[in-house]
This record gives structure tokens, C-alpha cells and sequence, in this order.
């Protein structure tokens, strides 16, 4: 049994979708039950757990081999995934698949150094691991989808920067890999897409895609770190996602690799037809 975590967000509702489909025993770890029925295919275990409860984690990994575990953006990243690697020891969990950042080696912003102590953590522990380092997500883009909608400007603070964006059905497709085959263990792959690309030639694409012609504009930190503020979001993660702005910024997070090809056999999804599969998103 594969027990996932972050199973009804972005990457872990792909990683349980594509372990069903395969044919793998798999759990998905919710906060909420009832929410959560029918939002997976029905051969899957659905089980209540909460990464800040260690006895509910325990409960959760009864009879379970391998764990995706995945913490949402947070400062408590960490602390979390400690919970669980904790319930995984005392479950004999003989595997874990620790979703991660790319770049969390050089710890350089807070959101690296959040999943490198955690990846420390895990590989301190004696349990066998893999870590996923994904680039940014392509649904990331649909946080632009109201600036899109209204008026066609989208004020982003990355200048020029690329990022190897990534499609999070082939970060779940690399995923599987390790929490299914053997001869992962201690390796970390760095998932990204076929090609970086500036905020500028996302939006461009997103524009071809619904036929809009669409404005992207470099603002300063201080006014994306209002306008972020005040559609509600903590203030630890806007300046945390201003640091990897930065680091887009500054050419830091343009690199692309090959992991998506040699480990699944095939070649990254492009932004482009993401773009075209959620255009209604942006109309
Ligand atoms: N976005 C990016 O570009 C990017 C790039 C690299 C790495 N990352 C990393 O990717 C992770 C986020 O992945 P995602 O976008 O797939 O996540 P997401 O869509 O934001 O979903 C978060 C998941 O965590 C669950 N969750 C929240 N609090 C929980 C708790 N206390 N106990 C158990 N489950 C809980 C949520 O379940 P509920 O349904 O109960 O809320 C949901 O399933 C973060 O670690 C982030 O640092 C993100």
C-alpha cells in the first residue's frame, strides 16, 4: 500500500490518480472525509490524517510500504513532514518519497531551506528516500487568471527571469517511479520543464491561447507584496514567494533537465498546451 499525502492538492491528486491507474494499492491521506469522497477513483483508500497530528499519521500508515509525502507551502514544512517521518519509523514505512523544491540543496531562500531540513531530517532517519525537486508549476499561472480576466495586465515581479516551469502530471509521473520500482533510493531528481520561460512569455502563451492580446509588467516587491497582502495571504509566504521571485529574477532558477524524458520515457508537457487545456480558466 502507497499512502500519499497532499493527496487532494495539485501534485498529490495527480501521484494518487496515476499510482490507481497503474494498478497500485493506494491510500490517500485528507483531512476531510466527506469533502474528499469522490474526488478519487474508486479503488482508492481514502483515510483521515492530519500532518500535525503524529497519531493520526499512524494511523494512516498501518499495512503501508511507501509514502509520497508532500506538506503544503509553509514555514512548517519541517515540522510536518518530522510528524511523519516519526508515524513512518514507528509504521515501518519502508520507503519515502519526499516531495520537495528545486534547488533546496543550496538552501539559498527560505522556501529551500524549509524542504532541505526536512529532506535532511528524512535522510538522517534510516528510512530509504527519494527526493522530487520540481520547478515552479504551471498552475501557477492561474493566480494571474483574475488580471487576465480584468483588463489583460499581469503585474508580476520576475523582470526578464526564466523558470524551467513544470507540468504537475509529469512531476506525479516521476513520482512514481521511486515509490514504485526499486534502485531510487538516495537519489534526488530535479524535475522540471522542456524549456524556461519569462513570466512575459507565459502570459504571451496564455494570450495565444484564449486569443486576447494580452500585458505583462514588472512591478517593484513592495507593490506585489500589497497587492499579495491583501488578497489575504500570510505575510511569511508572500515574502517567501518575493525570494523566489528574486531568485527568478536574477537568473537563478532558469535551469531545465532531463528528468521528465529518462525517467518516464517521455517528453515534458509544454506550457503552451497546458495553457490551451485551461483556457477557459483565463476567459
Ligand atoms: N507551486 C510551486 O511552484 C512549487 C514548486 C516547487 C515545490 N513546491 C512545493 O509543493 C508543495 C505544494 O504542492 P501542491 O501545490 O501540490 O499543494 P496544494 O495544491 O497547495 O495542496 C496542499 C495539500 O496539502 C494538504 N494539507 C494542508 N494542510 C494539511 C495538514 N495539516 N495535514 C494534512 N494535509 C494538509 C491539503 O489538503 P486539504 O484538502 O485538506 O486542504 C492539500 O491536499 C509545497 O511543499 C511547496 O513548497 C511548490
Amino acid at each position: 500500500m502507497i499512502l500519499v499525502t497532499g493527496s487532494t492538492g495539485n501534485v498529490g491528486s495527480e501521484v494518487v490518480k496515476q499510482l490507481a491507474q497503474a494498478g497500485h494499492k493506494v491510500r490517500a491521506l485528507v483531512r476531510d472525509t466527506k469533502e474528499a469522497s469522490g474526488k478519487f477513483p474508486t479503488t482508492v483508500d481514502i483515510v483521515a490524517g492530519d500532518l500535525d497530528n503524529t497519531d493520526s499519521l499512524v494511523n494512516a500508515m498501518k499495512g503501508v510500504s511507501a509514502v509520497y509525502l508532500l506538506a503544503p507551502f509553509s514555514p512548517a514544512v519541517a515540522k510536518q513532514e518530522g510528524n511523519a517521518l516519526e508515524a513512518a519509523k514507528r509504521s515501518g514505512v519502508k520507503r519515502i518519497v519526499k516531495h520537495s523544491v528545486l534547488g533546496a540543496q543550496w538552501e539559498g531562500i527560505s522556501i529551500a531551506k524549509w524542504h532541505r531540513a526536512s529532506e535532511k531530517a528524512i535522510e538522517a532517519s534510516g528510512v530509504p528516500w527519494t527526493h522530487i525537486r520540481p520547478s515552479g508549476f504551471f498552475p501557477n499561472a492561474l493566480n494571474w487568471a483574475g488580471m487576465i480576466k480584468n483588463g489583460g495586465t499581469v503585474y508580476y515581479p520576475t523582470g526578464q527571469g526564466k523558470l524551467g516551469v513544470v507540468d504537475v502530471r509529469d512531476i506525479a509521473a516521476v513520482a512514481v517511479k521511486p515509490l514504485t520500482e526499486n534502485g531510487h533510493e538516495g537519489k534526488a531528481y530535479d524535475v522540471t520543464g522542456a524549456q524556461a520561460l519569462t513570466s512575459q512569455e507565459q502570459v504571451d502563451i496564455i494570450g495565444k491561447a484564449i486569443g486576447k492580446q494580452l500585458t505583462y509588467v514588472d512591478v517593484p516587491n513592495e507593490a506585489a507584496k500589497d497587492s499579495m497582502l491583501g488578497q489575504g495571504m500570510p505575510a511569511p509566504l508572500v515574502d517567501a514567494l518575493l525570494e523566489f521571485c528574486d531568485a527568478i529574477k536574477s537568473g537563478q532558477a532558469a535551469a531545465v533537465t532531463d528528468t521528465v524524458q529518462q525517467l518516464t520515457g517521455k517528453p515534458p508537457r509544454t506550457f503552451e498546451a497546458w495553457a490551451k487545456e485551461n483556457a477557459a480558466a483565463f476567459r
